[in-house]
């Protein structure tokens, strides 16, 4: 049996992406290989979060570039963002690379493997069928990502994604319940619908079928043996108060919402064509907590944004202090290419943005470890997720407001368990399985 090994860079659509790819492989008859090492077809899904490649990526590429040099059956393979934004660079830069392709195109790979390794040469990029119908392989039998939409309309000036991923294109309702329902048959309990801008998801369909996100979240809260609903990202702008309220009904719509801020600055929001002001993400999230009370909330904010001053970069701390996000993902700007941020003038020094992303950490730790300490004492729901990797005598899941929690039980993966929080940290609740008492 030939096999394949697959190594993923980025954010979860490509973890996602990487499921297709390994389920697609296996339909095609190979198996996992334990290591790149013992692989035939060694594939590399790749980011382009930063303008050069990855430096991880370029080792285990020189790895790979060393093993075929050994065994010249072997076959490289470049999928994903960084892939699409190079296109035929690529080749130029690594020539020993047999097949590379853009994220909207994994199925270019199992032509190639059941063409026997034999297709036109090039970079396949053009984005003609969803992932989704392609066989996954899922790493948890209990978790599932569902990926509502490709691409994305927006024009944030700072993001290769737009240039990499394409227009936006969405799935049908009718498709995405269908698997929502195939998933829970096959034991899945929490769904994470996952889209470069989840809430603008179903502009793009024909006028009948257009459900609204709140619509969609509404119609997948219905699938039995689907306990937890949670989405990642949603726009600010589309943040319509229908997908609130469908949030605050939905049972199984988790009490937690990754809202990105970017920058707390109205005046760079602008330049980043965020099309929103601070005041009125503000606002957004007054509504958002008056509408599901005690909602954890995480964003993601860029520090250094061309033109960024240090009153701009206070406005982002007053920002951050006035919502007290759960979690944050913080980024230091970096220019990619093509982009329109990139070729503005005022890029800011390498150490103002260092000076800058150190304080903003620190103030998000410190309303991280409140929130974490304020669940101290209450009873919090906690899919199981196996156990702690770090001590296994304790089990790992996640409270419905995503806080990874660590117990001492004897519930088995997937299942959901009561756990009373006794300890936390900035990072992590730790607890006890629950004594309800009886009514
Ligand atoms: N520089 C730094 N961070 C970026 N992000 C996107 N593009 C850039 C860039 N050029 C961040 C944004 C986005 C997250 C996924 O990555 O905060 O929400
Ligand atoms: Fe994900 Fe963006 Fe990286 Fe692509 S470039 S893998 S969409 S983070």
């Amino acid at each position: 049996m030939k096999r394949y090994h697959v190594q993923t860079f980025g954010c979860q659509m490509n973890v996602h992406d990487s499921e297709r790819i390994k389920g697609l492989l296996e339909s095609l008859g190979m198996g996992e290989a334990r290591d790149q090492g013992e692989a035939d077809v060694l594939v590399f899904n790749t980011c382009t979060i930063r303008e050069k490649a990855d430096d991880r990526f370029v080792a285990h590429l020189m790895e790979a570039r060393a093993a075929k040099q050994r065994d010249p059956e072997k076959r490289i393979v470049v999928g994903g963002c960084w892939s699409e934004s190079m296109k035929q660079e690529l080749f130029d830069l690594y020539p020993f690379v047999d097949l590379a392709f853009g994220p909207g195109a994994i199925h270019k790979l199992g032509d190639y493997i059941a063409a026997g390794g034999d297709l036109p040469e090039g970079h396949f990029s053009t984005f003609d069928h969803f992932a989704g119908h392609l066989p996954g392989k899922r790493e948890r039998r209990h978790q599932a990502w569902l990926q509502i939409s490709q691409g994305c309309n927006s024009k944030c000036s700072y993001c290769i994604v737009p240039s990499v991923r394409g227009r936006e294109q969405s799935r049908s309702l009718e498709d995405l319940v269908g698997e929502a329902r195939r998933l829970a048959a096959d034991g899945v309990r929490e769904l994470t619908l996952l889209g470069q801008n989840v809430n603008s998801w179903g502009r793009d369909l024909p006028a009948g079928q257009r459900a609204g996100f709140g619509g969609l979240l509404r119609h997948l809260d219905q699938v039995d043996g689907i306990a937890r609903i949670r989405f990642t990202s949603p726009h600010p702008k589309d943040m319509r108060d229908d997908v609130i309220a469908a949030m605050a009904e939905c049972e199984s719509v988790c009490e937690h919402l990754h809202l990105p801020l970017q920058s707390g600055s109205t005046r760079v929001l602008k330049a980043m064509r965020r099309t929103y002001s601070a005041e009125r993400y503000l606002s957004l999230v007054g509504r958002i907590r008056a509408a599901i009370p005690g909602i954890a909330l995480t964003t993601d904010i860029i520090v250094g944004f061309p033109g960024e001053t240090e009153a701009d970069f206070e406005q982002t701390m007053e920002v951050v202090d006035a919502v007290g996000y759960d979690h944050a993902f913080t980024f230091v700007y970096s220019p990619r290419r093509g982009t329109e941020a990139a070729a503005m003038a005022e890029q800011v020094a390498e150490h103002v943005k260092r000076d800058r992303i150190t304080r903003l950490v620190d103030l998000v730790q410190r309303h991280a470890a409140e929130h974490n300490a304020a669940l101290v004492g209450s009873v919090q729901e906690v899919l199981v997720e196996g156990p702690s990797r770090t001590d296994p005598s304790m089990l790992r899941g996640r409270t419905r407001g995503n806080k990874t929690t660590l117990f001492r039980g004897d519930a088995g993966e997937g299942e959901l368990a009561l756990v009373e929080i006794l300890r936390s940290t900035s990072q992590t609740l730790g607890g006890r399985p629950a004594v309800i008492a009886a009514a």
